[in-house]
């Protein structure tokens, strides 16, 4: 499918360092200056749209990370509805969600059939592989093109593309210019569907556990009180939404099977060997419902991560851990997932009720929790 220049698929090497050495320069967690005015921006257009059209809230969602992926990475302000670069990105993510669960295809499991030829029946993969493809290369190629040109002519805002292409010079230019399209690429792949599956447990769980409402809005109330919206200054004082946040992630994990990893060398791991070259299926959802760490698994319960004063309680095991993968390729955008979060269930939690629609005869209806199936639940 092309997606061999995708930062989580490479393997260990070269290519992958510098990829992960160039995000991590520009969006170092000491760097918010970077993309928290970002964040906002998206987070409080959601309120406004929110407000005039709340029957779109699905589509509301999308924007905040998949509009502030896309302006982080290329400068490029996301339009509210049917923006191109977003419709475009959309199609060749979902794409790779759907085809990137282990054994999605036979192919995955007998590599020799990738020889067997288009017109063999049964080979029907190969054909979407290929349509698939020029999905990836438009959202690769399109939105950094579009950025290198605002560049050129001296109106882009301030992004990921136009700082990395100040350490351009004419010994490496081709090199480094593949590198930076390559990592401004990943940004969205990376940051939309993961945050956004996460934003759209929040929303069910709220409608399932009003109860979490009420006690979230009362420390909102408490700490910022009622005259403006939550910003960064407050995340470290309303303890109660960050575990919400931690709960979000851990009841219903973004990625249960997390990103196979395959093994360099021969390794042993409690008396089984294992060979090089094998590939690991971690088991995200296994742990983080795991009944000794998160009694009661199934249920949303932000309490769990609070002590008896109300402080995040360092004792119980954090899902981060977990529900961004695993290693040194743990995700390298925890930070920005963390923080966009906090001010979407901050914001929305400050300015709005969450509840479901009612019959005629006034009873809820409460949606089912159903997750489609693919690497991004
Ligand atoms: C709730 C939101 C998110 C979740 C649950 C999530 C989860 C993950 C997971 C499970 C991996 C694979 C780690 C592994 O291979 O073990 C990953 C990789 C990655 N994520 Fe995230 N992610 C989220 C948001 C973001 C955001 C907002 C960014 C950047 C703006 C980001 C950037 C990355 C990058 C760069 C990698 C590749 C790391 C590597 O292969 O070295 N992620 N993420």
């Amino acid at each position: 499918m092309g997606w061999d220049w995708f930062m989580s698929a490479l393997p260990y090497g070269e290519q992958w360092k510098d990829q992960r050495r160039l995000f991590q320069q520009h969006f170092h967690p000491s760097n918010v200056t970077v993309y928290e005015d970002t964040i906002v921006e998206y987070v409080h257009e959601f309120l406004s749209d929110i407000l005039q059209t709340p029957q779109d809230f699905l589509a509301h969602v999308r924007r905040i990370p998949g509009g502030a992926a896309i302006s982080l990475a290329y400068g490029i302000k996301v339009e509210r509805y049917n923006d191109r670069f977003v419709k475009v990105a959309e199609h060749a993510v979902n794409a790779i969600t759907a085809a990137g669960v282990p054994g999605a295809f036979l192919v995955d499991i007998f590599p020799i059939l990738k020889y067997v030829p288009e017109f063999i029946p049964g080979a029907g993969f190969k054909q979407k592989a290929k349509e698939w493809r020029q999905d990836m290369l438009a959202f690769r190629n399109d939105s950094f093109a579009e950025a290198i040109s605002r560049i050129e002519l001296g109106n882009a805002r301030p992004s990921f593309t136009s700082r990395a292409m100040e350490g351009i010079n004419a010994s490496n230019a081709e090199y480094h210019t593949k590198l930076v399209q390559d990592t401004a690429g990943m940004i969205y792949g990376a940051a939309s569907h993961t945050t956004i599956s996460a934003i759209y447990t929040f929303l069910i769980a709220m409608l399932h556990y009003p109860y979490v409402i009420k006690k979230a809005q009362s420390e909102l109330d408490r700490v910022i009180g009622q005259s403006r919206l939550p910003d960064f200054g407050d995340m470290k004082r309303t303890p109660y939404i960050m575990a919400i946040v931690k709960e979000v992630l851990r009841w219903q994990p973004v990625t249960p099977q997390a990103i196979p990893h395959r093994l360099m060398e021969e390794d042993v791991y409690e008396g089984y060997v294992f060979p090089a070259g094998t590939i690991f299926v971690p088991n995200a959802w296994a742990m983080l419902h795991n009944e000794e760490d998160y009694p009661e698994p199934m249920v949303f319960r932000p309490e769990r991560f609070l002590n008896s004063n109300g402080n995040i309680n360092i004792e119980i095991r954090d899902p981060n851990g977990m529900a961004f993968g695993f290693g040194r390729r743990i995700c390298a955008g925890i930070h920005i997932a963390e923080a966009t979060l906090w001010l979407t269930i901050a914001s929305v939690l400050s300015t709005f009720d969450i509840s479901p629609r009612v019959d005629k005869d006034g009873k809820d209806i409460l949606p089912k929790l159903f997750y489609q199936s693919s690497i991004v639940s």
